[in-house]
Order: C-alpha cells, then structure tokens, then sequence
C-alpha cells in the first residue's frame, strides 16, 4: 500500500515520530482508520523519499451483528402501567431498562407492534390472578430485528427480521416486557422469519391473530370440503379465518357475519356469503354449516347454526354445548407454516384503515381498539 493512497482513502490518521537509529533517518508511523478497517504504516525517510518498512492492518467484518449488539443502549422508551385501568393509566417511560435475554431468547429491536383485544382486557385486570406483576410494559404483536441472542438459541442470529406472539399463554403469565417498546425479549420458540414480502407493519399485524385463526380451525378439525361460518368476519381474528379456511384448509363454502359496511370486505377475503348482522339473524337462515368458528362471544346463537354433529369454536363469552372454548397458544412453528402462503399473497394481512398509529398515540389506538369497531388489525409503526 503507497502512502497516498492510504493519505487518500483514511477519513482519519495520525502521525507519530519513532526513536530514530541512525542521525540520518527519520522514522514515522501513520495510524489509519477507513470503514472497518483499521492499519499502522512505518514509515522511514532516508535522504529525500519516504518508503514504508511495514504495515499492519485489521477487517472487522461488516457483520452487522458487531454493529448491533454494541448498539443496544441500556435503557430504552416503552409504554407502561403500574395500575390496572382504562386508557389513561398508560404512560410514556423513556428510560425503562432494556430486558436481558435468557438462554431460549433473543432480544428483538421492535419496528411495529399491534395491538389485540387481550391487551386492553389485560390492561383492565380482568385476568390479574394470572398476570404477570405490575408494572407492564403491554403488547403481544411484535415484528423487528433480532440484536442479540441467547446463548442456547440455534435458528436465529443478530441481523434476522423475526415476528411474533411474545406471550406463549396468552392469560396466563404473560411477560411484563412486551412489545410496545423499543425492544422485548422473546423465546426463539415463538417467533418466525419476517414473511419477505410484508413491511413490518404488516407482518406485526399478524401473529397472534393468525395463529388463533389457524390453532382453532385445528381445533375444530376443520378440512377440505366442509362449510365454515364465521362470527366477526372483519375483526382482526376474522379476517384471517376466512382466508385460511378457503386458502390453506380448502373449505367449500365460507359464510361469515359483519356490519353493513364491512360486506364487501368479506367477500373480497373469500366469503362465499356475506351476512350483516344489522339486517339478519344468521341462527335463523336455512343454511346450516359443518361447523362455526365464534370470534364475537355469540355461542348460543352459533350453535343453531351448525349441522347435525357440528362444532363451534367460542373464542369469547359464554360456551354452549357443543361448542367449546380455546385460546391461543403462541408458536412460531404455525408462522413459519403460513408464511408461504403469506409470501405468496393467498393470505393477506388485514390492517385497519386508521392503522398504523404512532408510538406516541397508542392511547388513541387503544381508545379506537375497544370501540369494537376496527377493521382488521389496529398496528403501531414506527418504534419509537
Ligand atoms: N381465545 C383466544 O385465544 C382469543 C384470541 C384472539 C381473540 N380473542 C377474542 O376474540 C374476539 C375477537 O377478536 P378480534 O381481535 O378479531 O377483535 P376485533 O378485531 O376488535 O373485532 C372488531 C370487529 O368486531 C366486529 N363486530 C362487532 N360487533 C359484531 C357483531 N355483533 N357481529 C359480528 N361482528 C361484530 C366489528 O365489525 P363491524 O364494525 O362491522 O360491526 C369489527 O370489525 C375478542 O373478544 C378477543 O378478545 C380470543
């Protein structure tokens, strides 16, 4: 290397004089520093020139797992709540500490989140025997960059774009560290690679609510051939269900109910019968359906409407025979099952039309949430 083109290409050097050995040279080292590479030249000047006796020089790879891991700050912004309560116990903390990651975890920098009904009911303590401890940085939904890993994870390395349900038991202990902050540490179990196609948003949309749309038409033993009936077709939960039953499960036929101004929306996902709920009593109409996947807290009508040896799925409310209850189980093992179908665009993700907020208005997104009345998934982007 000539000592121009190091001068040349070095945003920083520095120049130092070394003990000289003879009165009639003068000996130099230059300390160079370019991108990720760091180098020293010796340099002597014997009568007019200057040659370099030696030189060193370093990569860092341009790994951007050095980059990263390096970069997590020790404190970051987060929502919170230290009491149980409507909107306005959420709070702004720009200096919540970061969470560590055990073995299983990696610590994900959180680009979107999305919020689900579990976490204003969590928020509101009606589940607080088997809550984590206050205080609660809230949220399940999470998509982001993997920073940092645990030293017994084996799928993922810094750098990964992941999504998923932070929570494995929905209600029961769910973490204090969620995913409304700038990072939340999660088992590697429960997370996927970001489906390529999707922007963070969109993928932070779908994780708790497809994995309930997919674990509880396992449930029902939904397959090929047979007739579904969805309950809230155009919620977050919804939207994926009909989707995935005409999509991934081949049903026949797919009804589903909404408000007047969400039919539309309904078909365009693949429901073969819109049913406004405002205007028709769906346990009333003729047609009966192999089975019906519950997700508004209407059991006892919905049980009506299935045949003979049918089965509903309860999500909410109150259970009649022979329907059933379940709650999701977070498993990064059926996102990473869906996201071909995802990749593909069989399967879209939903997001309301108001959506993304802010991470500085979630209070309004949860206020907007709870009306009960959001189309698809209420998702923040960007965090912070
Ligand atoms: N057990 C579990 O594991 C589990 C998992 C996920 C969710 N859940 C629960 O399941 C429920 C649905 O969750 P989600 O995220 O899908 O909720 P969501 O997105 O908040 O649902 C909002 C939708 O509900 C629709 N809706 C309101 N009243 C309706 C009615 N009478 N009939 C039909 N649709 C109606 C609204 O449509 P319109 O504006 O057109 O009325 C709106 O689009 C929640 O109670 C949630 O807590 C349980």
């Amino acid at each position: 290397m000539s000592v121009s083109a190091a001068l040349s290409s070095t945003p920083s050097y520095h120049l130092t004089s070394l003990p000289s050995t003879s009165p009639l040279s003068l000996r130099f080292s230059l300390s160079f520093r370019e991108n990720n590479t760091r180098g020293r030249l010796f340099l002597s000047q014997k009568q007019s020139r200057v040659v370099v006796v030696r030189s060193q020089a370093t990569t860092t790879p341009a790994s951007s797992e050095a980059v990263k891991v390096t970069a997590v700050p020790s404190q970051m912004k987060a929502w919170v709540y230290g009491e149980y309560g409507g909107v306005d116990v959420l709070k702004f903390d720009s200096s919540v500490a970061v969470p560590d990651v055990k073995e299983d975890q990696v610590l994900v920098k959180v680009l979107a989140a999305a919020l689900n009904p579990v976490d204003g009911k969590r928020r509101q303590g009606k589940f607080k025997a088997t809550d984590s401890p206050l205080p609660t940085v809230p949220g399940y939904d999470v998509a982001g960059v993997v920073v940092k890993v645990g030293s017994e994870v084996k799928d993922f390395k810094v750098g990964d774009e992941v999504y998923g349900d932070v929570n494995e038991k929905a209600l029961e202990g769910p973490k204090q560290f969620g995913s409304l902050a700038e990072y939340t540490a999660v088992e590697e179990r429960l997370l996927a690679p970001k489906p390529k196609n999707l922007d963070f948003a969109e993928a932070a949309s779908l994780p708790l609510a497809i994995e309930t749309a997919y674990e509880g038409l396992e449930r029902l033993g939904f397959s090929a051939g047979k007739s579904i009936l969805v309950l809230n077709g155009s919620g977050g939960v919804g939207t994926l269900v009909i989707q995935l039953a005409k999509q991934v499960f081949g049903a026949s036929r797919v009804a589903a109910t909404s408000s007047t101004r969400n039919l539309e929306l309904l078909k365009s996902l693949g429901a073969d019968l819109a049913i406004d709920y405002t205007k028709e009593n769906f346990e009333d109409l003729p047609e009966k359906f192999d089975v019906v996947y519950d997700a508004i807290g209407q059991c006892e009508k919905a049980v009506k409407a299935v045949k003979e040896g049918g089965s509903v799925v309860a999500l909410t409310g109150a259970v009649t025979p022979p329907g059933f209850r379940f709650v999701v189980t977070s498993n990064g093992a059926v996102l990473r099952k869906l996201n071909p179908y995802l990749e593909s665009g069989q399967v879209k993700p939903v997001v309301d039309p108001k959506a993304p907020f802010s991470f500085a208005q979630l209070a309004e997104a949860f206020s907007y949430l709870e009306t009960n009345r959001a189309t698809g998934k209420v998702v923040i982007s960007p965090i912070p």
